[in-house]
């Protein structure tokens, strides 16, 4: 399946899933990287792995938020795309964009969604108090962090942790389950049993 995956900043994320595609037997591949910033960094380390880029910035549309993503639906389509990842991309999508990829679009997301939605997930959960953290994959919808959960990842919350100390940690699971996920979903009927046997990992 032809991914497109949509980023914002630093794209680590993104480098997860290039690795996986990297694997032939991985039923997906890149086709497209596109940003919403010019500057993201990921965009260069996209380029620097040989895929296509774009980038349209949002600042080109003022706040026409729909006039911005009828430019990303064309540039995916055009490129081939079937399937959207997002990857650390910071813009909310209007029904525009949730419509016209219902199903076909994923999100990866710093919480344990429904906890958390919108940004500071980390420094949240301290003040919280919780004492597992984690990560989800879902699908994208119009409402913010709110499609249905796909997986999740938990982790611990261990005393003296700093909202970095947590993000990373998070992170380094963020990068296992969102090829995980989307392998899942691609290819349900190559897919291990519900949990991948590592309690942390919760693909369902
Ligand atoms: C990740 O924590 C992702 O879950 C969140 O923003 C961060 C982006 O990191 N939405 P990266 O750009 O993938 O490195």
């Amino acid at each position: 399946t032809p991914i497109g995956i949509l980023i914002s900043g630093r794209g680590s994320n993104m480098r997860s899933l290039i690795a996986a595609c990297a694997d032939p037997e991985f039923p997906a591949s890149v086709s497209l990287v596109l940003s919403n910033d010019p500057d993201a960094p990921g965009l260069r380390t996209a380029a620097d792995a040989g895929l296509a880029t774009r980038a349209v910035p949002h600042r080109d549309f003022g706040r026409n938020r729909e006039a911005h993503e009828r430019v990303i639906d064309a540039a995916l389509r055009e490129a081939g795309v079937k399937f959207v990842c997002l990857a650390g991309y910071m813009r909310l999508l209007t029904p525009f964009m949730t419509d016209a990829w219902a199903g076909r679009m994923i999100n990866i997301h710093p919480s344990l969604l429904p906890l958390f939605p919108g940004t500071h997930t980390h420094e949240r959960a301290l003040e919280a108090g919780v004492r597992v953290h984690g990560c989800t994959v879902h699908h994208v919808t119009a409402g913010m962090d709110e499609g249905p959960i796909i997986a999740q990842a938990a982790v611990p919350v261990l005393p003296g942790d700093t909202p970095d100390m947590l993000a990373a940690r998070v992170l380094e699971q963020e990068h296992r389950l969102y090829p995980a996920a989307l392998r899942r979903l691609l290819q349900p009927e190559h897919a291990e049993a519900g949990c991948s046997g590592d309690a942390a990992l919760l693909v369902a």
